[in-house]
């Protein structure tokens, strides 16, 4: 056996390529601040991340709870997973938007939506292409192009044109190298939602320029003021065209549970599912059985939250104008987006909230350059914790 000389360098560990081209975690700072408040002893109201407070619904966790006893699900699922649960989320797209999808051709399963987000733009992408993307928008979309080696072009999210993008603004050159697209509405960070129009003129446009459209739809059970969000796929075409993400994190407050689909174009649903073939054996059967119960029980439990955030939202704006914070109530997903004050950025006000108010709230830099100006706020806490978090805001006379 050879003896390693004391001399002998030390070992290194050199990261591949893209590895470097990650982009930074910008929340992770403002998770390590709101941490160092709690740490010294303060009483800190984080309305600055997403993950739904309440838990999930108990028909849901009993259907799991009966189908961890059940051996059928302690084997190797099958690889694009169970039959029963594409077509629960078919059906449950069939109620709710009229949508049909073919539950074999037509759905992916997927580990969480984030997951979906990251594998398209690696599905499609090569270096060199260009995705196009929502600022501000959704810092996941980033990442995935980032892995593929493509670049982004931003498509800016203006208050004036109800945070949809212009696409007469894009520039030529972008377009031509353009391949896939993402939109999302109802939006986060921004509270918007999209007409039928919008989906209309993105088949549109997809078609002419040749973009895949992936539309992300997150937050697709959550629209208030008796408005029910669009589905992309409800548009003629857009099947030809695009996919929808949809998950079931919001809509059954099940974020832990990692469960989201892929809806559409059968050709990019093909391409999820082989690229999961190489990554995954598909989700525990168990949480496969549970996810269908979920699409298939009663929905009283997704109106009962919907009317929850509605009544938080409700509480939350009112709050705000009696401090003189006047913004555009949102119009579905679980996120307010305020314009900051005069004399602020929107990382000097959120710096201030923590220090002053012990409010956390995430600045809108952090979704892009569009999103300065703003701060978003999550109606992910009670409607007392949400006026708490106003009054002692409005202590500190930013708003004239
Ligand atoms: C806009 C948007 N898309 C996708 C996701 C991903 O959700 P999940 O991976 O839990 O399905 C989130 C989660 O916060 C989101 O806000």
């Amino acid at each position: 056996m050879t003896k390693l000389s004391p001399t002998t360098s030390p070992f290194t560990i050199q990261p591949a390529e893209r590895m470097n081209g990650l982009p930074t975690q910008f929340f992770a700072t403002l998770v390590r601040k709101a941490n160092e408040q709690i740490a010294a002893g303060h009483d800190v109201i984080n309305l600055g991340q997403g993950n739904p407070d309440r838990p999930t619904p108990p028909h849901i966790v009993a259907s799991i709870q009966e189908a961890a006893a059940n051996p059928l699900y302690h084997k190797y699922p099958p690889f694009s997973g169970f039959p029963f649960l594409k077509q629960a989320i078919a059906q449950r797209y069939k109620e709710d938007h009229n949508v049909d999808l073919d539950p074999e051709t037509e759905v992916a399963i997927l580990f969480g939506g984030k997951t979906g987000l990251i594998e398209i733009a690696q599905c499609l992408l090569n270096p060199g292409d260009v995705c196009l993307v929502p600022d501000p928008g959704y810092p996941d979309y980033w990442s995935g192009v980032a892995l593929a080696g493509a670049e982004m072009a931003f498509m800016p999210l203006r208050e004036e044109n109800n945070f949809l993008p212009d696409y007469s603004q894009l520039n030529e050159s972008d377009l031509n190298r353009a391949k896939l697209m993402f939109i999302n509405y109802p939006n986060n960070p921004t509270g918007a939602t999209a007409p039928a129009s919008f989906y209309e003129e993105t088949v549109e446009f997809a078609h002419k320029n040749g973009v895949v459209v992936a539309s992300d739809f997150a937050y697709g059970a959550i629209g208030f003021d008796g408005q029910k969000p669009v589905s992309f796929l409800q548009t003629p075409g857009a099947k030809e065209v695009g996919i929808e993400f949809y998950t079931l994190s919001k809509t059954y407050n099940m974020a832990g549970w990692r469960v989201g689909f892929a809806l559409g174009n059968r050709e990019v649903i093909r391409l999820i599912n082989l690229m999961q073939d190489h990554y995954y054996c598909s989700l525990f059967g168990g949480i496969q059985a549970a996810a269908a119960t979920a699409l298939t029980a009663s929905q009283d439990c997704v109106t009962e939250l919907r009317d929850v955030y509605e009544s938080r939202r409700n509480a939350l704006y009112t709050a705000l104008a009696s401090i003189g914070w006047h913004a555009r109530p949102s119009q579905g997903s679980f996120f307010s987006w305020l314009p900051v004050p005069k004399g602020h950025s929107s990382q000097s006000l959120a710096d201030l909230l923590l220090q002053e108010a012990k409010v956390v709230v995430a600045p809108g830099v952090g979704f892009g350059t569009h999103g300065e100006g703003y701060v978003r706020l999550g109606l992910l806490s009670s409607e007392e914790r949400l006026a708490e978090a106003v009054q002692r805001i409005g202590k500190l006379n930013l708003f004239g």
